[in-house]
C-alpha cells in the first residue's frame, strides 16, 4: 500500500458516526458473550460479593430468573461457580463427583427452565477441597494423575445433569484425553469441551476466590506448580497445541486482558474457536475505577472490543448482562 498525504487523509473516515461505524472492524454482540454465574444453597437468597461490586451469588431459585434474563438478552451461554459450605468440603474434594451436588442441582435447574441456554460448567476441585487447589494433594505435591480420574468423574455427573460444555480449569496434564475419552464411553460424544488451555498462576483471580471461598489457604507456591508463568508465550501455544489434539473443541486463554497477545498468536496458530475469560479481578479493577469516576462506563466495551480486535470468538465477562443489556437498547 502506497498512501501519502495530502490525497490520503485517514480523518475523513472519522468525520460522523454514520461513516465511523461503517467502517468499524470488529463488532462485539450479545451471542460473543458468556455469563459466569454464582450460585449458593438456600432459597430466595441474593448475596452481594464484597470483592465483586454489582455480582451476587444466587440460590437455585434466583438462578433460574438470571438465566431466563441471559436468554432475554441473547446472551449465548452462562458458566456456573458453585460456592459450597465449607463444612462440605475435604481434602479429596468428593462432593465434586456427587450426581447431586449444587452444581448438577443447578445445570437441572437452569436446563429446564431454559433449555436453550448455553450451560457452561468448569472442571476443577477447587470449589470442593478443604485446602482450595484444583488437584489431590500429597503433602505439598499436587497429583496428577490420581487427579485427572478425579476430573473425569466430575466432567461425567456434570453432563449427566444435562450440562453442554465441559470446561476443565484444573490444568492438569493429560486432561483434556482423558475427559473426552470418559465422556464418550458413556454416551455423552456430543458434550462439548471449552479447555483453560492457556491459564495462568495470576493475582487477577483474587475476587473470585472470594466468590467461592476457595483459596485463602493456598500458601506457598500457591497454584504455580499447575497454572502457568505469566512470563511464558511459546509455552501457551504448546499448552493450547496438546489440548487440541487431545480433543478440545474450544479453547481459552485466562485472565484477558493481560494476555491479549497469547489470545492473537494463538487464533493465528490453530484457527479454533477461542475464547478470553475477562477475570473478577479485570472485573473489580474496572468497576471500582468506574464506581468511582475516575474512567467513563465506555471503558466496559473499550475493553471488550480488546479481546475481539485480539481475534476471540467469545468473552467470559461478569459485564455481560450490562452490556448486552446496552446492546439491546440500541
Ligand atoms: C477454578 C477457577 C478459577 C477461576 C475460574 N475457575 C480460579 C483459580 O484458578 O484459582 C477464576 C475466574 C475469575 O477470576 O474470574 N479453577
Amino acid at each position: 500500500m502506497n498512501r501519502s498525504f495530502p490525497t490520503t487523509r485517514l480523518r475523513r473516515l472519522r468525520q460522523s458516526s454514520f461513516i465511523r461505524e461503517m467502517v468499524q472492524e470488529h463488532r462485539l454482540h450479545q451471542s460473543d458473550l458468556i455469563w459466569p454465574l454464582f450460585v449458593i444453597e438456600g432459597e430466595a437468597i441474593i448475596e452481594p460479593i464484597a470483592s465483586m461490586a454489582g455480582v451476587n451469588r444466587y440460590s437455585i431459585d434466583k438462578l433460574i430468573l438470571q438465566a431466563q434474563e441471559a436468554v432475554r438478552l441473547g446472551i449465548s451461554a452462562i458458566a456456573i461457580f458453585p460456592k459450597i459450605d465449607a463444612a462440605l468440603k475435604d481434602s479429596a474434594g468428593t462432593l465434586a463427583t456427587d450426581e447431586n451436588n449444587l452444581v448438577c442441582r443447578a445445570v437441572r435447574a437452569v436446563k429446564a427452565a431454559c433449555p436453550e441456554l448455553g450451560v457452561i460448567c468448569d472442571v476443577a476441585l477447587d470449589p470442593f477441597t478443604d485446602h482450595g487447589h484444583d488437584g489431590l494433594l500429597e503433602g505439598h505435591k499436587i497429583l496428577n494423575d490420581e487427579t485427572v480420574a478425579v476430573l473425569c468423574r466430575q466432567a461425567l455427573v456434570q453432563a449427566k445433569a444435562g450440562c453442554d460444555i465441559i470446561a476443565p480449569s484444573d490444568m492438569m496434564d493429560g486432561r483434556i484425553g482423558a475427559i473426552r475419552a470418559a465422556l464418550d464411553a458413556e454416551g455423552y460424544e456430543d458434550v462439548m469441551i471449552l479447555s483453560y488451555a492457556a491459564k495462568y498462576a495470576s493475582a487477577y483471580y483474587g475476587p473470585f476466590r472470594d466468590a467461592v471461598g476457595a483459596g485463602k489457604k493456598l500458601g506457598g507456591d500457591g497454584k504455580k506448580t499447575y497454572q502457568m508463568n505469566p512470563a511464558n508465550k511459546d509455552e501457551a501455544l504448546a499448552e493450547i497445541a496438546l489440548d487440541i489434539s487431545e480433543g478440545a473443541d474450544m479453547i481459552m486463554v485466562k485472565p484477558g486482558m493481560p494476555y491479549l497477545d497469547v489470545l492473537q498468536a494463538a487464533k493465528a496458530a490453530f484457527g479454533v474457536p477461542s475464547f478470553a475469560y475477562q477475570v473478577s479481578g479485570e472485573y473489580a479493577m474496572l468497576r471500582n475505577a468506574i464506581d468511582a469516576g475516575l474512567v467513563s462506563e465506555e471503558a466496559i466495551m473499550e475493553s471488550l472490543l480488546s479481546f475481539k480486535r485480539a481475534g476471540a470468538d467469545g468473552i467470559l465477562t461478569y459485564f455481560a448482562p450490562f452490556i448486552a443489556s446496552q446492546m439491546v437498547k440500541e
